[in-house]
Protein backbone atom coordinates (compact mmCIF):
# COMPACT_ATOMS: atom_id res chain seq x y z
CA UNK A 1 0.00 0.00 0.00
CA UNK A 2 1.25 3.39 -0.87
CA UNK A 3 1.74 5.41 2.33
CA UNK A 4 1.44 9.19 1.98
CA UNK A 5 2.58 10.03 5.33
CA UNK A 6 4.74 13.25 5.56
CA UNK A 7 7.76 11.90 6.77
CA UNK A 8 8.22 9.87 3.23
CA UNK A 9 10.99 10.50 0.61
CA UNK A 10 8.73 12.02 -1.39
CA UNK A 11 6.63 15.11 1.00
CA UNK A 12 10.39 15.62 1.81
CA UNK A 13 11.65 16.40 -2.03
CA UNK A 14 8.23 18.02 -3.46
CA UNK A 15 8.65 20.36 -0.52
CA UNK A 16 12.29 20.90 -1.40
CA UNK A 17 11.34 21.70 -4.73
CA UNK A 18 14.88 21.14 -5.14
CA UNK A 19 16.51 18.81 -8.75
CA UNK A 20 19.74 19.19 -6.44
CA UNK A 21 18.33 16.93 -3.87
CA UNK A 22 17.65 13.96 -5.39
CA UNK A 23 18.77 10.63 -4.14
CA UNK A 24 21.98 8.69 -4.70
CA UNK A 25 22.95 4.79 -4.66
CA UNK A 26 19.60 4.15 -6.55
CA UNK A 27 19.43 1.26 -8.71
CA UNK A 28 17.35 1.95 -11.94
CA UNK A 29 17.66 4.69 -13.94
CA UNK A 30 14.83 6.82 -14.51
CA UNK A 31 14.20 8.41 -17.67
CA UNK A 32 10.95 10.85 -17.88
CA UNK A 33 9.77 10.94 -21.78
CA UNK A 34 8.35 14.46 -21.59
CA UNK A 35 6.87 17.75 -24.47
CA UNK A 36 4.90 20.10 -22.57
CA UNK A 37 3.20 19.59 -26.31
CA UNK A 38 0.47 16.76 -26.60
CA UNK A 39 0.65 14.23 -30.03
CA UNK A 40 4.41 14.71 -30.85
CA UNK A 41 5.24 10.89 -30.20
CA UNK A 42 5.92 10.51 -26.21
CA UNK A 43 3.93 7.57 -25.50
CA UNK A 44 4.97 6.19 -29.20
CA UNK A 45 8.87 6.68 -27.95
CA UNK A 46 8.62 5.70 -24.14
CA UNK A 47 6.92 2.54 -25.35
CA UNK A 48 9.01 1.61 -27.82
CA UNK A 49 12.32 2.51 -26.03
CA UNK A 50 10.49 0.16 -22.68
CA UNK A 51 10.36 -2.77 -25.05
CA UNK A 52 14.13 -2.04 -26.85
CA UNK A 53 15.55 -2.10 -23.56
CA UNK A 54 13.42 -5.28 -22.27
CA UNK A 55 14.28 -7.14 -25.17
CA UNK A 56 18.03 -6.11 -24.88
CA UNK A 57 17.78 -7.71 -20.83
CA UNK A 58 17.41 -5.05 -19.08
CA UNK A 59 14.56 -5.48 -16.05
CA UNK A 60 12.00 -2.24 -17.10
CA UNK A 61 9.10 -0.44 -15.66
CA UNK A 62 7.17 1.68 -17.50
CA UNK A 63 4.87 4.34 -15.89
CA UNK A 64 1.73 5.43 -17.47
CA UNK A 65 2.13 9.21 -16.30
CA UNK A 66 -0.80 10.20 -18.08
CA UNK A 67 -3.02 8.92 -15.08
CA UNK A 68 -6.09 9.21 -16.51
CA UNK A 69 -6.08 9.46 -20.61
CA UNK A 70 -4.09 5.94 -20.46
CA UNK A 71 -2.43 5.18 -23.94
CA UNK A 72 0.08 2.91 -22.92
CA UNK A 73 -2.24 0.12 -22.70
CA UNK A 74 -3.87 0.98 -26.01
CA UNK A 75 -0.27 1.22 -27.83
CA UNK A 76 0.73 -2.40 -26.45
CA UNK A 77 -2.85 -4.14 -27.28
CA UNK A 78 -4.10 -4.72 -23.26
CA UNK A 79 -7.20 -4.58 -21.97
CA UNK A 80 -8.01 -1.29 -19.96
CA UNK A 81 -7.68 -1.70 -16.27
CA UNK A 82 -8.55 0.41 -13.05
CA UNK A 83 -5.54 -0.85 -11.23
CA UNK A 84 -4.32 2.32 -10.45
CA UNK A 85 -7.06 3.52 -9.01
CA UNK A 86 -7.32 0.46 -6.99
CA UNK A 87 -3.72 1.17 -5.97
CA UNK A 88 -4.31 4.61 -4.83
CA UNK A 89 -7.13 3.33 -2.90
CA UNK A 90 -5.40 0.64 -1.12
CA UNK A 91 -7.86 -2.11 -2.74
CA UNK A 92 -4.45 -4.00 -4.87
CA UNK A 93 -0.99 -4.35 -4.25
CA UNK A 94 1.35 -2.85 -6.75
CA UNK A 95 2.76 -6.58 -7.95
CA UNK A 96 -0.50 -7.54 -8.90
CA UNK A 97 -1.62 -3.89 -10.83
CA UNK A 98 1.20 -4.28 -13.26
CA UNK A 99 1.00 -6.29 -16.78
CA UNK A 100 4.11 -8.17 -16.98
CA UNK A 101 6.26 -9.14 -20.52
CA UNK A 102 9.14 -10.64 -19.75
CA UNK A 103 11.28 -7.72 -18.33
CA UNK A 104 8.95 -5.30 -19.34
CA UNK A 105 6.37 -4.51 -16.38
CA UNK A 106 3.77 -1.70 -17.20
CA UNK A 107 2.25 0.42 -14.61
CA UNK A 108 -0.87 1.50 -16.68
CA UNK A 109 -3.38 4.45 -16.08
CA UNK A 110 -6.73 4.68 -15.98
CA UNK A 111 -9.15 6.15 -18.94
CA UNK A 112 -11.94 8.44 -17.89
CA UNK A 113 -12.17 7.00 -14.13
CA UNK A 114 -15.05 9.44 -12.66
CA UNK A 115 -13.72 8.10 -9.27
CA UNK A 116 -10.07 9.26 -10.08
CA UNK A 117 -11.04 12.71 -11.48
CA UNK A 118 -12.73 13.57 -8.29
CA UNK A 119 -10.63 12.55 -5.69
CA UNK A 120 -7.72 15.08 -4.71
CA UNK A 121 -4.65 13.13 -5.18
CA UNK A 122 -0.98 14.59 -5.71
CA UNK A 123 -0.42 12.08 -8.35
CA UNK A 124 3.50 13.34 -8.44
CA UNK A 125 3.65 12.07 -4.82
CA UNK A 126 2.12 8.70 -5.32
CA UNK A 127 4.40 8.15 -8.42
CA UNK A 128 7.81 9.29 -6.87
CA UNK A 129 6.74 7.19 -3.83
CA UNK A 130 6.59 4.05 -6.49
CA UNK A 131 10.34 5.31 -7.56
CA UNK A 132 11.60 5.30 -4.43
CA UNK A 133 9.80 1.71 -3.30
CA UNK A 134 10.93 0.02 -6.46
CA UNK A 135 13.77 1.70 -7.99
CA UNK A 136 16.26 -1.71 -6.93
CA UNK A 137 13.96 -3.96 -8.77
CA UNK A 138 14.32 -2.91 -12.09
CA UNK A 139 17.14 -1.31 -14.15
CA UNK A 140 15.42 1.37 -15.98
CA UNK A 141 11.95 2.92 -14.93
CA UNK A 142 10.78 4.76 -17.83
CA UNK A 143 7.82 7.95 -17.16
CA UNK A 144 5.66 8.40 -20.34
CA UNK A 145 4.30 11.85 -19.22
CA UNK A 146 1.28 13.89 -20.12
CA UNK A 147 0.87 16.59 -22.09
CA UNK A 148 0.89 19.71 -20.61
CA UNK A 149 3.50 21.86 -18.26
CA UNK A 150 1.90 21.22 -14.89
CA UNK A 151 3.45 21.32 -11.30
CA UNK A 152 2.96 17.18 -10.69
CA UNK A 153 4.39 16.91 -14.64
CA UNK A 154 7.22 18.99 -13.83
CA UNK A 155 8.11 17.81 -10.26
CA UNK A 156 8.72 14.38 -12.18
CA UNK A 157 10.78 15.24 -14.64
CA UNK A 158 13.27 17.41 -11.88
CA UNK A 159 13.06 14.22 -9.91
CA UNK A 160 13.75 12.04 -12.69
CA UNK A 161 17.41 11.19 -13.38
CA UNK A 162 16.85 11.81 -17.53
CA UNK A 163 14.43 13.38 -19.13
CA UNK A 164 13.97 13.08 -22.90
CA UNK A 165 12.02 16.02 -24.35
CA UNK A 166 10.07 14.75 -27.40
CA UNK A 167 9.87 17.72 -30.22
CA UNK A 168 8.69 17.76 -33.27
CA UNK A 169 9.47 20.10 -36.65
CA UNK A 170 6.47 21.72 -35.95
CA UNK A 171 6.68 25.45 -34.21
CA UNK A 172 4.56 25.13 -31.36
CA UNK A 173 6.04 22.04 -30.41
CA UNK A 174 9.72 23.99 -30.63
CA UNK A 175 7.75 26.49 -28.66
CA UNK A 176 6.40 24.25 -25.74
CA UNK A 177 9.87 22.35 -25.48
CA UNK A 178 11.85 25.61 -24.48
CA UNK A 179 8.85 26.58 -22.42
CA UNK A 180 9.75 23.07 -20.38
CA UNK A 181 13.23 23.16 -20.27
CA UNK A 182 13.03 27.04 -19.15
CA UNK A 183 10.72 26.17 -16.24
CA UNK A 184 12.40 23.19 -15.18
CA UNK A 185 15.31 24.90 -15.18
CA UNK A 186 14.17 28.55 -13.37
CA UNK A 187 12.08 26.23 -10.76
CA UNK A 188 13.53 22.94 -10.37
CA UNK A 189 17.65 24.09 -11.41
CA UNK A 190 17.46 20.97 -14.08
CA UNK A 191 19.89 22.26 -16.25
CA UNK A 192 20.27 19.69 -18.54
CA UNK A 193 17.76 17.77 -20.68
CA UNK A 194 17.98 14.68 -23.77
CA UNK A 195 16.09 16.03 -27.24
CA UNK A 196 14.60 13.20 -29.46
CA UNK A 197 13.46 15.13 -32.53
CA UNK A 198 10.09 13.24 -33.75
CA UNK A 199 8.64 13.47 -37.20
CA UNK A 200 11.03 14.88 -39.51
CA UNK A 201 10.79 14.91 -42.77
CA UNK A 202 14.62 15.58 -43.72
CA UNK A 203 18.10 15.35 -42.64
CA UNK A 204 18.42 19.00 -43.44
CA UNK A 205 15.56 20.12 -41.16
CA UNK A 206 17.09 18.01 -38.45
CA UNK A 207 19.76 19.57 -38.77
CA UNK A 208 18.46 22.82 -37.88
CA UNK A 209 16.49 21.64 -35.41
CA UNK A 210 19.46 20.60 -33.22
CA UNK A 211 21.02 23.43 -34.08
CA UNK A 212 18.24 25.92 -33.17
CA UNK A 213 17.16 24.40 -30.25
CA UNK A 214 20.75 23.73 -28.59
CA UNK A 215 21.99 27.58 -29.65
CA UNK A 216 18.57 28.73 -27.71
CA UNK A 217 18.75 26.86 -24.94
CA UNK A 218 22.44 27.28 -24.16
CA UNK A 219 22.56 30.98 -24.41
CA UNK A 220 19.59 32.00 -22.99
CA UNK A 221 19.37 29.04 -20.36
CA UNK A 222 22.63 28.30 -20.00
CA UNK A 223 21.53 24.37 -19.54
CA UNK A 224 23.04 21.25 -21.99
CA UNK A 225 21.00 19.65 -24.74
CA UNK A 226 22.33 15.92 -25.15
CA UNK A 227 21.04 15.40 -28.73
CA UNK A 228 20.01 11.53 -28.50
CA UNK A 229 18.80 12.01 -32.53
CA UNK A 230 15.82 11.90 -34.82
CA UNK A 231 12.79 10.08 -36.24
CA UNK A 232 11.43 9.99 -39.63
CA UNK A 233 7.62 11.40 -40.19
CA UNK A 234 6.38 7.68 -41.21
CA UNK A 235 4.19 7.73 -44.26
CA UNK A 236 1.96 5.23 -42.91
CA UNK A 237 -1.80 4.96 -42.21
CA UNK A 238 -2.08 6.30 -38.76
CA UNK A 239 -3.98 3.13 -37.20
CA UNK A 240 -0.84 1.01 -38.46
CA UNK A 241 1.52 2.66 -36.89
CA UNK A 242 1.57 0.98 -33.86
CA UNK A 243 2.15 -2.23 -35.41
CA UNK A 244 4.86 -0.98 -37.72
CA UNK A 245 6.50 0.56 -34.45
CA UNK A 246 6.23 -2.65 -32.09
CA UNK A 247 6.21 -5.39 -34.05
CA UNK A 248 8.27 -4.65 -37.60
CA UNK A 249 12.13 -5.28 -36.57
CA UNK A 250 13.16 -4.97 -40.76
CA UNK A 251 11.72 -1.69 -40.38
CA UNK A 252 13.82 1.95 -40.79
CA UNK A 253 11.86 3.17 -37.87
CA UNK A 254 12.97 0.20 -35.68
CA UNK A 255 16.49 -0.04 -36.73
CA UNK A 256 16.67 4.27 -35.52
CA UNK A 257 15.23 3.38 -32.33
CA UNK A 258 17.56 0.75 -31.59
CA UNK A 259 20.42 3.00 -32.44
CA UNK A 260 19.05 5.91 -30.30
CA UNK A 261 18.68 3.34 -27.25
CA UNK A 262 22.38 1.85 -28.26
CA UNK A 263 23.40 5.21 -28.04
CA UNK A 264 22.47 5.97 -24.62
CA UNK A 265 22.97 2.90 -22.89
CA UNK A 266 26.48 3.16 -24.42
CA UNK A 267 26.91 6.75 -23.34
CA UNK A 268 24.31 6.70 -20.02
CA UNK A 269 27.14 5.97 -17.73
CA UNK A 270 28.89 9.37 -18.83
CA UNK A 271 26.12 11.82 -19.08
CA UNK A 272 26.27 14.10 -15.82
CA UNK A 273 23.96 14.76 -13.66
CA UNK A 274 22.83 17.82 -13.10
CA UNK A 275 25.78 19.84 -10.57
CA UNK A 276 25.91 23.45 -9.32
CA UNK A 277 28.53 24.78 -12.17
CA UNK A 278 27.03 24.99 -15.17
CA UNK A 279 28.79 22.90 -18.58
CA UNK A 280 28.00 25.49 -21.96
CA UNK A 281 29.84 23.02 -24.31
CA UNK A 282 30.20 24.93 -27.80
CA UNK A 283 27.03 24.17 -30.39
CA UNK A 284 29.05 22.68 -32.60
CA UNK A 285 30.20 19.68 -30.36
CA UNK A 286 26.67 18.44 -30.49
CA UNK A 287 26.90 17.49 -34.11
CA UNK A 288 30.08 15.48 -33.67
CA UNK A 289 28.24 12.60 -31.21
CA UNK A 290 24.62 13.39 -32.48
CA UNK A 291 23.22 9.62 -34.45
CA UNK A 292 22.22 10.57 -37.71
CA UNK A 293 18.73 10.99 -38.88
CA UNK A 294 17.84 8.04 -41.51
CA UNK A 295 15.47 8.30 -44.22
N1 LIG B 1 7.56 9.08 -36.25
C1 LIG B 1 6.25 9.12 -36.47
N2 LIG B 1 5.76 9.09 -37.73
C2 LIG B 1 4.43 9.12 -37.96
N3 LIG B 1 3.49 9.18 -36.99
C3 LIG B 1 3.92 9.22 -35.71
C4 LIG B 1 5.31 9.19 -35.38
N4 LIG B 1 5.43 9.23 -34.03
C5 LIG B 1 4.18 9.27 -33.55
N5 LIG B 1 3.26 9.28 -34.54
C6 LIG B 1 1.79 9.37 -34.41
O1 LIG B 1 1.51 10.55 -33.69
C7 LIG B 1 0.33 10.38 -32.89
C8 LIG B 1 0.62 10.77 -31.46
O2 LIG B 1 1.56 9.84 -30.91
P1 LIG B 1 1.65 9.58 -29.35
O3 LIG B 1 0.33 9.14 -28.82
O4 LIG B 1 2.82 8.72 -29.14
O5 LIG B 1 1.94 11.08 -28.87
P2 LIG B 1 1.88 11.68 -27.38
O6 LIG B 1 2.85 12.79 -27.36
O7 LIG B 1 2.05 10.61 -26.39
O8 LIG B 1 0.39 12.22 -27.33
P3 LIG B 1 -0.37 12.75 -26.00
O9 LIG B 1 0.14 14.13 -25.75
O10 LIG B 1 -1.82 12.75 -26.41
O11 LIG B 1 -0.08 11.81 -24.89
C9 LIG B 1 -0.08 8.92 -33.04
O12 LIG B 1 -1.11 8.85 -34.00
C10 LIG B 1 1.18 8.24 -33.56
O13 LIG B 1 0.87 7.14 -34.31
MG1 LIG C 1 0.86 10.08 -24.69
Amino acid sequence: MLSLKKSNPSDWLVSQNKYQSKKTNQKAKTISVTAGKGGVGKTSVAVKMAKILAETGYKVLLLDCDTNLSNTVVKLGLPITNYFYELLSAQREFEDCLHKDGNLHLLSGCNGNIDLFNKTLEVDRVIIDILVNHERDYDYIILDCPAGITKETLTLNAYSDYRFVVVTPDKSSVTDSYSLIKILNKEFGVNDNHLLINKISSEPQYQRMVKTLSETVETFLKCRLHILGGIKNEEIPVDQFDSVLLHQENSSLHKNFVKIVRKFTDEGEGVALSTDSVFVPKVNSHFEHDVRFTV
